[in-house]
């Protein structure tokens, strides 16, 4: 990604979303994995925040891949959200953002990098599970959706809140690993797989 954007990423379990971020961040120069679920492999695999926090704050100005897996991700996503923004031109790939970010509440350093990363050279991939009751600072910022298959009632009702009637119908031909995709500004919704 040469332009720095956000990037959302919804469906339920199986559904390919860890698979499509694979395929998105392959070219990524600088990487930074936030991976709740230990979906991946392909980088410098962290487990202790001191351990990560060292290696990155010393390799930082040259290229990488760095995997983290959280003991506590609610208590973690804060402090390496502030990294992420202090050290910036990265791009930050975050599983579950539903933990991070409700309706009512998102966390701040998180809200930090979603509001002011453009300006740090940050680009963001947010995934989860369950996009009904995001925080809408996140949907209203991103440049791109990708729409996995999704059977919760909830979670329809609100992408048909925030993508329109039309997704409805295209959720309904989707085939496996298939998605549907809203790009900011273009017209109508288009079906891909990665
Ligand atoms: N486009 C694809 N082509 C081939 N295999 C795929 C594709 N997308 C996903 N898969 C395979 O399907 C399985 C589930 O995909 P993935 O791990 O991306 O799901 P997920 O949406 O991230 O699920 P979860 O929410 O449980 O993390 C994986 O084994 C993955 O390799
Ligand atoms: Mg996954």
């Amino acid at each position: 990604m040469t332009e720095k954007k956000i990037i959302l990423i919804f469906g339920k379990r199986g559904s390919g979303k860890s698979y499509l971020a694979q395929k998105l961040v392959e070219r990524e120069e600088r990487l930074v994995i936030f991976d709740t679920l230990s979906e991946y492999q392909n980088g410098v695999v962290f487990e202790s925040y001191e351990g990560f926090t060292e290696f990155w704050r010393k390799i930082y100005q040259h290229p990488y891949r760095l995997i983290y897996r959280p003991l506590n991700p609610d208590q973690e996503i804060d402090l390496i959200a502030d990294l992420v923004y202090t050290l910036g031109n990265c791009c930050f790939l975050v599983e579950e953002i539903d933990c991070y970010c409700t309706a009512y509440q998102i966390s701040e350093s998180f809200a930090h990098v979603v509001q002011r990363g453009r300006h740090q050279n940050i680009s963001l991939i947010g995934i989860t599970q369950r996009p009904y009751g995001i925080h809408r600072l996140l949907t209203s910022q991103a440049k791109e959706i990708y729409v996995f298959n999704t059977n919760e009632p909830r979670d329809r009702e609100y992408l048909r809140t925030l993508l329109g009637q039309e997704i409805e119908e295209k959720l309904n031909q989707l085939k496996q690993y298939e998605y549907i995709k809203w790009t900011d500004g273009k017209e109508g919704l288009e079906i891909g797989k990665a």
